[in-house]
């Protein structure tokens, strides 16, 4: 796999890019909604074209334990990450990865790869992050990404319980 150290940023977006992170979020709920089956009621638009806004999102901004990323490629952006302090497991954590996204047209580069390392080293803690039973190139991503990251410890994964987290945890931590 590439590495893209170099040419990807990852940087608290400001107020004024909160447009950008609301944009893109539309793109990772269409993804998220070829997931589902065509049964489900979950993830169809509005009567706008849109589906629902992400809930809350002032609190990334607002909140100190929370955090909005852009993720950018040689200065333009290619993706998004939100961060919070959320456990799925019911373990004391300091940081969960939210949300995390990187655009089509910029996959299977190291794109997201290059971002997770950057996070992480400028999020130390104990981290949590869920994986969705069928999200299997996340499945595939994850483990790696993390694994890989220098300073990362006491990785371990976790199943969720069925009620309050269908897939794995993945549990770790990383000193600042
Ligand atoms: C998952 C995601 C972040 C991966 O981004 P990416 O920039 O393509 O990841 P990388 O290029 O750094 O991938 C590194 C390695 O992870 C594995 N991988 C990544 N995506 C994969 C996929 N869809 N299927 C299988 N393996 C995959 C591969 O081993 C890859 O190395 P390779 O390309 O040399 O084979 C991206 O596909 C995405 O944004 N998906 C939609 C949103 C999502 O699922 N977010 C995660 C929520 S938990």
């Amino acid at each position: 796999m590439t590495d893209r150290s170099e040419d990807i940023t990852v940087i608290p977006a400001t107020q004024t890019e909160r447009a950008l992170i609301e944009g893109l979020f539309q793109f990772y709920i269409y993804d998220f909604s070829a997931l589902e089956p065509a049964e489900s009621e979950r993830f169809e638009p509005g009567p706008d074209g849109r589906f629902a806004a992400y809930p809350d999102l002032d609190s990334y901004w607002r909140d100190s334990t929370r955090a909005a990323l852009i993720i950018r490629r040689g200065g333009s952006p290619v993706g998004f990450a939100l961060i919070n302090a959320v456990s799925h497991s019911g373990f004391p954590v300091d940081r969960n990865m939210a949300e995390f996204f990187v655009m089509r047209k910029h996959r299977r580069g190291g794109v997201a790869s290059a971002a997770v390392r950057a996070i992480l080293t400028r999020y130390p803690g104990r981290w949590e992050l869920a994986i969705a039973q069928r999200n299997t190139g996340a499945r595939a991503f994850w483990p790696v990404a993390v694994a890989t990251t220098p300073g990362v410890t006491d990785l371990t994964t976790l199943t969720g319980d069925g009620v309050h987290w269908t897939g794995s945890i993945l549990r770790f931590a990383i000193e600042g």
